[in-house]
Parts: structure tokens; C-alpha cells; sequence
């Protein structure tokens, strides 16, 4: 096969400052040389969620500190580079610009070309970078900032089978740990403390089961669990461990429920051979073994990639930047960020923003 490429990428869409080198080998496999992921979980702790200026800073001061990191840690130097790839969009729009000018600055200097790459095919694209997988597949999206289904059928080339209509699951974990009083990032606390619960002493909902397709909704189950946490206080006075543990668990399995049964629909509208989650919320025990039945049932492979390439990061940048530049994409200093930018164009638009920025 073909010459290896090396390329940076660079992420900055939330509130992660990520860099990263992959390089494509000859044999066409990638492998991921650095990543550096710098969070900003302590700057936004005290204000119940991401603050769009506080993050815009952050990774004004620390994006160029991250891509030297990455270049020194993977000993590459910026003349060893074939490219550049930066998130252009969807996101938060202060953090996504300053990713991008900082791209444009590389490529300006250094003539290098200049990739700009949508943040969700990033996520949509880590499979085949991690595992190598052929097209196509079904990619199930679960973060704090996203939850939709994708038919991918190339670099560029995506289908949206269903998304949520308002919050992403990432985002319903943490908005009921803060009602529980637990701290945030919310879903590892939800989940372990779900371990001790009894998931049927509170019956949530389950949202949009009766409506046909693969669309989702979680933000009804939070209210659920609100006003479940209210009747408790009311009755008694106050909250035991074993109340919220079993408000914990009795959500867990709601979600659990609903994206299970979403998934096998959308395995059934799309027989794929592979199904492969991302994002944060692919961390959680109980829908990881859900989704690996629900995959096998239907005679697919179940893919989850390591979370911490699950996860926001600069190497899924890089390579979806790396795949782009192959099918010929390039871009100019003319390149924009964008706070929306739907990976599948057709698809009709979602309403609802949440408290990670716009949802595409
Ligand atoms: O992909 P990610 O790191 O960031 C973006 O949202 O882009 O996802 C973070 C989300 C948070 O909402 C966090 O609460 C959730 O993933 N999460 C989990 C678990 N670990 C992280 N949700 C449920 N169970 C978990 N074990
Ligand atoms: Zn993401």
C-alpha cells in the first residue's frame, strides 16, 4: 500500500484541551504515537456545568501547551508532519475557534495542509482507528453532549438513524446526581451507587418506547426521578442511602431499557455487522452487557473502543483528518467554526441546547 501519514489533531469543542499524532501505517492500520487530554472538570466545578468563556479560555492558555506535549511525547517533530486536523465544529463556539485558529497558524507557518473535521465523526470514526474495522457499521454515540445512531458508510459519508430530542443520556447521569447530591462528572457516581440499589422499588419511564424509531429523550426521566426524590423527602423526612441508591439504580435501568431497545430497532433498520459505542456514557457497566446482548441477538460484533479514546480526544481528530485528507478533503484559512453542523445533512435538524453546547 501507500506512503504512512502523520497528522495532528486537535480538540477543543468542550471542555477537554486534547492534541494527538496518528500515523497511518503503509499497511493502512493506525496507531495513535501521542495524546494528551488536559480537563477542565476543576475550573467548571463550582458552576453545576460547563461555563462557554471559562472553557474558551482555557483552551486559549493551554491549547498550544497540549500540541507541544503531544509532539515531544510521540518524538515528532512539526516538519515530520503530513497534516493538520482540527474539530471545526459542532461545539461550543469560543473553544472550537480557538482550535482553529491556532490550526490555521500551524498551517500558515509551516505550509502543512489544514483538515477541519467534524467533532462527531471523530467520535464515529474511532472503530476502525482502534480496531481497524471496514465500513459499514452502526455507531451508537452516548456522551454528555450527544446520543444518536449512525449508519457509517465512509470517511464523509453518515446516516442518522435517530437522536435524542433533548438531553443526551451523559447529561440526564449528571443532572440526577446533582439531585441527589452526588459530585459531578455524575454517571460513575449514578452508577456505582446504583451497584447497592434495588432498580424496581421506583418505576421510572420510559421515554419515546412507544413511539416508533430509534429517537430518543431522557429529559422526562430526570423530572421523574425529581419528583420520586420529593415524594421520598416528603414522606420521610429526608433521603437514606438505600433511597438513593434505589433512585440510582431505577434510573440506570430506565436508560439502560430505552437504549437497548432503541439499539435493537436501529439494528433491525440497518443490519450491520458491527455495533460500536462512543462517548462517556459507554463507560457504564449495565448498558455495555445490555448492548452486547442486544448485538449479538441480532448476529453483530459489539465494539467498544478503550474510553479513553471513547472519550473527548485529539487522536479521533487526527484520524478522522487522516481519512478526510484521503478522499481529498483539504481546507483553507477561509475554514469556520461552527456551533451546529449535522454529520448528516438530510436528516431532519433537533431542536434543544444543552448545558454542553448546541447538539448537532
Ligand atoms: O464523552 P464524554 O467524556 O464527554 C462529552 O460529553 O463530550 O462524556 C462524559 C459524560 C458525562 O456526562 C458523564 O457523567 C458520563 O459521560 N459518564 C457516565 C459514566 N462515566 C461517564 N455515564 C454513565 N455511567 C458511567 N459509568
Ligand atoms: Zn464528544
Amino acid at each position: 500500500m501507500g506512503k504512512t501519514l502523520t497528522f495532528l489533531g486537535i480538540e477543543s469543542s468542550c471542555d477537554d484541551t486534547a492534541a494527538a499524532v496518528v500515523r497511518l501505517s503503509s499497511g493502512g492500520r493506525g496507531e495513535v504515537l501521542a495524546s494528551v487530554v488536559e480537563g477542565q472538570e476543576a475550573l467548571h466545578a463550582g458552576f453545576g456545568g460547563v461555563v462557554p468563556e471559562i472553557a474558551a479560555r482555557a483552551h486559549a492558555e493551554k491549547l498550544d501547551l497540549a500540541v507541544e506535549a503531544a509532539l515531544a511525547s510521540a518524538h515528532v517533530a512539526l516538519a515530520d508532519l503530513d497534516g493538520i486536523a482540527v474539530t471545526a465544529g459542532p461545539g461550543l463556539i469560543g473553544g472550537v475557534l480557538s482550535g482553529v485558529m491556532l490550526a490555521k497558524g500551524l498551517s500558515a507557518a509551516t505550509g502543512l495542509p489544514l483538515v477541519g473535521v467534524n467533532h462527531l465523526a471523530g467520535h464515529a470514526l474511532t472503530p476502525r482507528l482502534t480496531d481497524g474495522i471496514a465500513y459499514p457499521y452502526l455507531m451508537l454515540l452516548v456522551s454528555g453532549g450527544h446520543c444518536q445512531f449512525l449508519r457509517v458508510e465512509g470517511p464523509e459519508t453518515f446516516r442518522r438513524l435517530g437522536s435524542t430530542i433533548d438531553d443526551a443520556p451523559g447529561e440526564a447521569f449528571d443532572k440526577v446526581a446533582k439531585l441527589l447530591a452526588l459530585p459531578q462528572p455524575g454517571g460513575p457516581q449514578v452508577e456505582a451507587a446504583a451497584n447497592a440499589g434495588d432498580a424496581k422499588r421506583f418505576r421510572f419511564p420510559r421515554p419515546l418506547l412507544d413511539r416508533e424509531g430509534c429517537d430518543l429523550s431522557f429529559s422526562g426521566l430526570k423530572t421523574a426521578v425529581l419528583r420520586a426524590r420529593d415524594e421520598v423527602i416528603a414522606e420521610r423526612g429526608g433521603l437514606t442511602l438505600q433511597d438513593r441508591a434505589d433512585l440510582c439504580a431505577g434510573f440506570q435501568a430506565a436508560v439502560a431499557d430505552v437504549l437497548a431497545e432503541k439499539t435493537r430497532r436501529a439494528l433491525v433498520a440497518f443490519p450491520a455487522p458491527v455495533l460500536a459505542v462512543a462517548g462517556g456514557v459507554a463507560a457504564n457497566s449495565l448498558l455495555r452487557a445490555r448492548l452486547e446482548t442486544v448485538a449479538a441477538a441480532a448476529g453483530a460484533q459489539f465494539l467498544a473502543p478503550p474510553l479513553r479514546f471513547c472519550t473527548d480526544n485529539g487522536a479521533m481528530i487526527a484520524w478522522a483528518g487522516i481519512e478526510r485528507f484521503l478522499a481529498g478533503g483539504r481546507d483553507g484559512m477561509d475554514l469556520s467554526a461552527r456551533s451546529r453542523w449535522p454529520l448528516d445533512q438530510a436528516a431532519a435538524p433537533m431542536l434543544g441546547s444543552g448545558k454542553r453546547g448546541a447538539k448537532a
